[in-house]
């Protein structure tokens, strides 16, 4: 049977380590609140220089992630058909990242798209890849899931609650048609528009003339704007139903499953998922502590650094797992 399997993968992220005390010194926080609510000590932010511009862009750190998984995938950039690229913050208003990836890489005139479903971006991205590869559409299947969130964050008081969250950093696979049993068995994927604006951006809007104003810049339209408590609700019962869905459809049970990478939101919620499954928390990948929440990011980064690890072995069953704005919500399970 032809499959779509993951054959390399990579990530990068910044040098500069931003610590919650870095915060507390900024914010009115404190490590001891942003690593009980959150578990995280620490973060990864671009370097700014004296304009405020990044050191590079969101599409070079993805072209970075990109050219590691090529090589361990063994191939050639010119190998590549399809780019898709997960961001909820592309470098400009538009074209998408995917194009500024391809240029990077000199991919050719290979296909690029952008999906645009932050947290669980990198999951559709997959299922996206399986679905290219399956019909027959491309053979191999770049997929890249990157962030800036440094540059959008309110490091005011009025900004605490999320501020302290999120991290820069970009991860990628390359996934190719195979024939057997190895890669993505099965994908779920799910959206709940009604609650779009519990965690968004506002500005730049389409629709208002100029798209943003100086009203929106004072009232802080323009910064990521979160219901934590509802998410964190929503977020729990979400990760749960789709792990289940996504094993149901592949015929396994959670005991079938060597790693489960979540989207790494918050250790919170990770822990609460790992209960409900009753599953060993070693077998739950966790970098949140180092990395905060990179959103489109945070599963292709797990994913590298679970293979650098050496926790997958070939044949061995993975689930990613993703909620987030939209909300969308949605996982994948993949033999390796
Ligand atoms: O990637 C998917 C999207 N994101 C998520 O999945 C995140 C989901 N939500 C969460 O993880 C949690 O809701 C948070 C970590 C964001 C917040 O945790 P919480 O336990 O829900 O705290 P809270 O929002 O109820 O705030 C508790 C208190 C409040 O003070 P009062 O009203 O009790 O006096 C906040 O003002 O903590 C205060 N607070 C802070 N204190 C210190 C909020 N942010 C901060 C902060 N430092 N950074």
């Amino acid at each position: 049977m032809l499959r779509a399997a993951i054959t390399g993968t990579g990530f990068w992220v910044p040098s500069r380590v931003v610590t919650n005390d870095d915060l507390a010194a900024r914010i009115d926080t404190s490590d001891a609140w942003i690593t009980e609510r959150s578990g995280i000590r620490e973060r990864r932010w671009l370097t700014r220089d004296a304009e405020g511009n990044t050191e590079i862009t969101g599409a070079e750190m993805g072209a970075h992630a990109a050219r590691e998984a090529i090589a361990a995938a063994g191939i050639a950039p010119g190998d590549v058909e399809q780019v898709i690229y997960a961001t909820l913050n592309p470098d400009v208003f538009f074209p998408g990242n995917g194009v500024f990836l391809e240029h990077l890489l000199g991919l050719g005139t290979a296909g690029a798209m952008d999906i645009r479903n932050q947290c669980t971006g990198f999951v559709y991205g997959l299922a996206a890849a399986d679905g290219f590869i399956r019909s027959g559409l491309a053979r191999t299947v770049l997929v890249v899931g990157g962030e800036i969130q440094s540059t959008a964050l309110d490091l005011t008081d009025r900004g605490r609650d999320v501020a302290v969250l999120f991290g820069d950093g970009a991860g990628a696979a390359v996934v190719q048609a195979r024939e057997g049993n190895r890669g993505i068995l099965a994908s779920v994927l799910h959206s709940q528009g009604r609650y779009a604006r519990e965690l968004f951006a506002e500005a730049p809007v389409a629709t208002a003339t100029g798209r943003i104003t100086p009203a929106m810049i004072a009232e802080g339209r323009h910064f990521p704007y979160m219901n934590g408590k509802l998410v964190f609700q929503h977020a729990t019962r979400r990760f749960a139903e789709a792990i289940a869905e996504v094993l149901r459809k592949g015929g396994v049970t959670p005991d079938d499953v060597a790693l489960f990478i979540p989207h790494q939101a918050n250790q919170r919620i990770t822990d609460a998922v790992t209960a409900r499954l009753g599953v060993q928390p070693e077998r739950v990948f966790s970098n949140i502590a180092r990395y905060g929440n990179t959103t489109a990011a945070s599963i292709p980064i797990a994913l590298a650094e679970a293979v650098r690890e050496g926790r997958l072995a070939s044949g061995d069953l993975v689930v990613t797992v993703a909620f987030g704005s939209g909300f969308t919500w949605g996982a994948n399970l993949i033999r390796w």
